[in-house]
């Protein structure tokens, strides 16, 4: 029942593809907040910071390539367990095994250009927030 924030980013082929609108929509429609917003291009070193945890991974060249590769909209989203509520919006990060009823699964197919991010925990929404939001 813990009311929390969260951060949503609408990555580069959202914007590119004009589905913040719907992205944001879902997001409102299941009732939960945009308590803040922004249009912005993230930088290699926010981005490297942002996905730090992958640094060591294969696809983390292609991953920091991509979200620096265009404007992106990031929000605060709040609400009823809205860290896991917002995941399950998203659906499984790779979209061709996303759920059908969930944004990935309704609206991307690549595993790169998966169209969202959302943070994965509570202690990981507070350091993300705070890089993006100053909070
Ligand atoms: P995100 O952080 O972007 O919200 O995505 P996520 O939690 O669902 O997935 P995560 O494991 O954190 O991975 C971050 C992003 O890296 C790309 N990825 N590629 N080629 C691959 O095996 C692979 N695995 C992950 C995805 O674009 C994912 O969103
Ligand atoms: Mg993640």
């Amino acid at each position: 029942m813990s009311d929390e924030s969260t951060l949503l980013i609408a990555k580069p082929d959202a914007v590119r593809r004009g589905l913040v609108g719907e992205i944001l929509s879902r997001v409102e429609r299941r009732g939960l907040r945009i308590e803040a917003l922004k249009l912005m291009r993230i930088d290699r070193t926010l981005a490297e910071r942002h996905y730090a945890e992958h640094a060591e991974k294969p696809f983390f060249g292609d991953l920091v390539r991509f979200i620096t590769s265009g404007d992106v909209v990031v929000a605060r989203v709040g609400g009823r367990e809205a860290v896991s509520a917002l995941r399950a919006l998203m659906g499984a990060t790779d979209p061709a095994t996303s759920a059908p009823g969930t944004i990935r699964g309704d609206l991307a197919i690549e595993i790169t250009e998966n169209l969202v991010h959302g943070s994965d925990s509570p202690d990981s929404a507070a350091r993300e927030l705070a890089l993006f939001f100053g909070e």
